[in-house]
């Protein structure tokens, strides 16, 4: 044996591998994980039944071009199956959108903060990123990102934003896109547009016909509560989509895709009910949170938003376990679960920080 071999460690007294099996499944209804804004129920139990049966086939390919989930999806909008793009989750359409228009050095335009995705995706696809504060209420500065975009290649405008959950008015929504040079493509990102009261709504399908360079972004991560399966799609005017469809991967979309799609539109009433659910939970959340002292922007997504305060927020939720994310700015953005992760968030945020 040689001195090298000797030194090493016996193969069985090393630590072992973190576990990679079923057991390091994340657990599906867990109260206190609140830090990536997922769905806090479990797929519906039609979901699931056509899940199962679409891993039986696990051995066969899905669709080369997701051709039958395009129309689907397509139908249920309202507009042409050439309007369509999938991907895995919106952030692989987002990364398809930018392979599809941009240049390595094109400038892009964002909020700050914003969903972390998009500075990621950005630097991928090795874009300059421009940054836009957010205004004091937690709004999108339309009239800055604007002005910002007319020397950028694409602009980010996510509604409601993350992590803010707020919502531009329709209006200013308009003239925010009247604004921005028609040379200029828009992501409209709407990953959570299904928690949007139906009074504060706009008609991207109308937005995406008047102008033909807005893209809507949307998910069934959030919403839907299929975060684990990746399906994100996106829809524009068809002479944008066909330069979008050229980077749609060869069988990119996994066989659980069209199946987990179609059943979750025939579940469509329960779903609407968990989405009620959720969104009495956020009223609920913001209210007593309001009656303690403790301001929150006026979210309309499945989370809350703290700004940054007084309190050092990770102190509070890292004291009981409790996972929320923590933005760059020093504000937390808390997702919204059941009746117990309302009561776990509040118990945090009573209990006095511990004099050192
Ligand atoms: C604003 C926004 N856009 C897009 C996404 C990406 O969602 P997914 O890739 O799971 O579809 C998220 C996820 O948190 C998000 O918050």
């Amino acid at each position: 044996m040689t001195a090298l071999a000797e030194s090493q460690p016996p193969v069985s007294i090393r630590t072992p591998p973190p576990r990679a099996d079923v057991d390091a499944l994340p657990i599906a209804v867990d109260p206190l994980a609140l830090s990536l804004n997922e769905n806090p129920f479990p797929p519906l139990p039609a979901v699931r039944a056509a899940l199962v049966k679409s891993i039986d086939v696990a051995n066969r390919y899905p669709e080369f071009f997701p051709e039958r989930l395009r129309r689907v999806v397509a139908t249920r909008i309202g507009i042409a199956d050439e309007q369509v793009v999938l991907g895995p989750g919106a952030t692989g359409v987002m990364l398809q959108v930018l392979h599809a228009i941009t240049d390595p050095g094109d400038r892009i335009v964002m909020s700050e903060p914003t969903f972390d995705g998009f500075p990621i995706i950005s630097r991928m696809t090795r874009l300059s990123q421009i940054t836009v504060p957010l205004d004091p209420t937690g709004h999108n500065d339309l009239r800055a990102i604007a002005y910002a975009a007319s020397e950028a290649h694409v602009v980010v405008l996510c509604r409601p934003h993350n992590p803010t959950g707020t919502v531009e008015s329709a209006s200013a929504t308009e003239e925010f896109l009247e604004r921005v040079p028609s040379d200029t493509i828009v992501i409209l990102d709407e990953a959570y547009v299904e928690f949007v009261a139906p009074e504060f709504s706009i008609d991207s399908v109308g937005l995406a016909e008047r102008f033909p360079n807005v893209v809507v972004l949307r998910t069934f991560s959030k919403a839907y509560g299929l975060a684990g399966l990746r399906i994100g799609y996106a829809f524009c005017s068809k002479e944008l989509a066909s330069r979008l469809w050229e980077m749609q991967l060869p069988f990119g979309m996994g066989i659980t895709s069209l199946v987990a799609v179609v059943a979750s539109y025939r579940a469509e009433s329960q779903l609407r009910q968990r989405i009620r659910l959720i969104t009495a939970e956020r009223c609920s959340l913001r209210a007593q949170l309001h009656a303690m002292g403790v301001f929150t922007t006026d979210s309309h997504a499945n989370f809350v938003y703290l700004p940054a305060s007084g309190r050092a927020w990770r102190e509070v939720f890292d004291s009981i376990d409790l996972l929320v994310k923590h933005c760059s700015d020093g504000g937390v953005r808390i997702t919204i679960g059941s009746g117990s992760s309302t009561r776990a968030v509040l118990a945090a945020i009573r209990t006095p920080a511990l004099a050192i």
